[in-house]
């Protein structure tokens, strides 16, 4: 698991056939861009977010049918196309399993919600009322929220029953204590091994397996930014017997070499990522991705994630579909927007993203810089993020890939499902491909360095005090082999006492061109500026460090 993964968001990557949406045969179209081709990036697996069958009311986390292909996004024939073009490139595929609710469309649900009787009956977790109001109107089972908004429960006329939604109504929460459904699901998941994938990410994985008796959830007092906050979810996700079940799963995957997962944490803190993970099973955890832009918050983050990981191997990501995306957070932060500030940070970020210890998960378009795109309400066309009050319009972080200086952008010759980002004509893949010095050229280099470098694919991770507080530093070991980073968070400029080494240290990368050399211990550490430096000699360990030298905090 020390490669580096590259998340698709179908429906914006690529048009092939001028309807607007993203499709398969368009990102086939562009492999050249993630590996295999001269110029490529040089990733390793491609995430892709949902192509199944779907309603979209929830971006395609809302599956009708988890075995067949979009006819937005084309066919089995082209997914099987699209698997063969990236194993010939040694590009692994990972597709999005959702798996804790299906659409309200889906075949089972359709009959399920027909009668308490019949094969799909106990297919969902359907409830009797615990009362009726004055009115004679159904009263919920019991108090557990929708992460949308609202009950958690849906009235079902037809049955008289209430059904359980976590997400959207349109989205009902599958039995996982029924055999027969758990029977279907595995099968699935078989198939699309058989089928050549090489691996899955499980949405909300923790949120599978419910309390059996659904008892209501504590009420807390002082709740968070939504009314999901006002609960603690102590029976509606992370219970005990979920444990069995990933136990099922994994045993399948396992079952199948060169295969692996990461699972979608909901909600829940690192402790619980951590008590999920497994070899070649990955938990993301929200720490990095929560973090904001200041050099203070990266190295608490990362203390956080170096104790609560010993020993195991965490995720790495900066940005996902369903939040805004990193450039623009940190831009807010440093209340700059002009494109060189922008630049400077997207390439500062990737630093740190391409040499923690874990494996990182690149978002479409990071790559370029992309930040997110604004959509009225009155235009969006995330309907999920809609229903949410005072919340995120995650159509922001979603809008199509540029990949040339067109009005639109190379991505489709149609309409575009979601405006074309304002800067794509200067913000493209043509154009940084063009410019050695570009955001795209910077990654490139990250992911070469980190490929040929074992202490930044797999050694342990060091903090380092570097006496500003402006700059985060960390060191990454191999055996006697040592890489430092150092990344300065702020607009200000200033030198830096380097490390004791018993050999020197020597710049291999800058985030800005050219690198400045070190001047014997010390190196200048410019705005924004990320540095990589190597020294093959091994380090004077602390304690025995001189005093006043930067000292390394394990
Ligand atoms: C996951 C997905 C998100 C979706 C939710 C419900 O959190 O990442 O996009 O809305 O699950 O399926």
């Amino acid at each position: 698991m020390d490669g580096v993964v590259y998340q698709v968001y179908p429906r914006s990557f690529a048009d092939s056939n001028g309807d607007g949406n993203g499709d398969l045969p368009g990102l086939i179209d562009h492999l050249d861009h993630l590996a295999g081709g001269p110029d490529s990036l040089g990733i390793d697996a491609i995430w892709l977010s949902p192509i199944y069958p779907s309603p979209m009311l929830d971006g395609g986390y809302d599956v009708m049918d988890y075995s067949a292909v979009d006819p937005v996004f084309g066919t089995l024939a082209d997914l099987d196309r699209l698997i063969e073009a990236c194993h010939q490139r040694s590009i692994r595929v990972i597709l999005d399993l959702v798996m804790n609710h299906t659409s309200h469309l889906h075949p089972w649900f359709v009959q399920s919600r027909q009668s308490t009787t019949g094969p799909f009956a106990d297919f969902y977790l359907w409830r009797n009322p615990s009362g009726w109001d004055r009115d004679g109107r159904p009263e919920p089972p019991n108090n557990w929220l929708s992460w949308f908004g609202g009950s958690a429960w849906e009235w079902e006329p037809q049955r008289r029953q209430f059904y359980l939604h976590t997400f959207l109504p349109e989205q009902p929460d599958v039995n996982w204590r029924c055999a027969a459904l758990r029977a279907e699901m595995w099968a699935m998941v078989q198939g699309w091994l058989d089928r050549g994938v090489d691996g899955f990410r499980l949405d909300v994985f923790n949120a599978f397996v419910k309390a059996a008796e659904l008892p209501s959830n504590p009420e807390i007092a002082a709740g968070g930014s939504i009314p999901w906050d006002g609960q603690e979810h102590r029976y509606d996700k992370d219970q005990p017997e979920l444990h069995d079940l990933l136990a099922e799963f994994r045993r399948i995957v396992d079952a199948r070499p060169g295969t692996s997962t990461v699972g979608e944490l909901f909600t829940s803190g690192i402790e619980a990522a951590v008590a999920y993970w497994a070899p070649r099973h990955l938990v993301f955890d929200w720490i990095l991705l929560e973090t904001a832009w200041t050099a203070a918050s990266f190295r608490a983050a990362i203390a956080a994630r170096e104790a609560a990981w010993a020993g195991r191997w965490p995720t790495i990501a900066l940005s996902n579909h369903d939040h805004s995306r990193h450039v623009s957070r940190y831009l807010d932060t440093l209340d700059r927007h002009d494109p060189a500030t922008s630049d400077a940070v997207a390439k500062a970020a990737a630093t740190i993203e391409l040499t923690l210890r874990g494996t990182p998960f690149l978002y479409y378009g990071e790559e370029i810089g992309a930040r997110d795109i604004v959509v009225p309400r009155s235009r969006a066309r995330d309907r999920a993020a809609l229903r949410m009050a005072d919340w995120w319009n995650r159509d922001g972080c979603r809008a199509p890939m540029a990949w040339t200086g067109d009005a639109k952008a190379g991505f489709t010759t149609g309409r575009p499902w979601l405006p074309i980002p304002p800067d794509a004509a200067s913000r493209n893949v043509e154009e940084q491909r063009a410019s050695g010095s570009s955001v795209l050229a910077h990654y490139r280099r990250l992911l070469a360095l980190r490929r040929g470098s074992r202490p930044l694919r797999t050694g342990e991770l060091a903090l380092v005090d570097v006496g500003d507080p402006d700059v985060l530093a960390y060191l990454r070991r191999a055996n006697d082999e040592a890489t430092l980073v150092v990344v300065r968070f702020g607009l200000g400029s200033g030198e830096i006492e380097l490390p004791q080494a018993a050999g020197p240290w020597k710049v291999v990368l800058s985030s800005l061109e050219p690198a400045t050399p070190t001047i014997g211990s010390r190196i200048e550490v410019r705005p924004l500026e990320a540095i990589v430096l190597d020294t093959v000699a091994p380090l004077v360990e602390p304690g025995s460090s001189v005093p006043d030298a930067p000292t390394i905090h394990g």
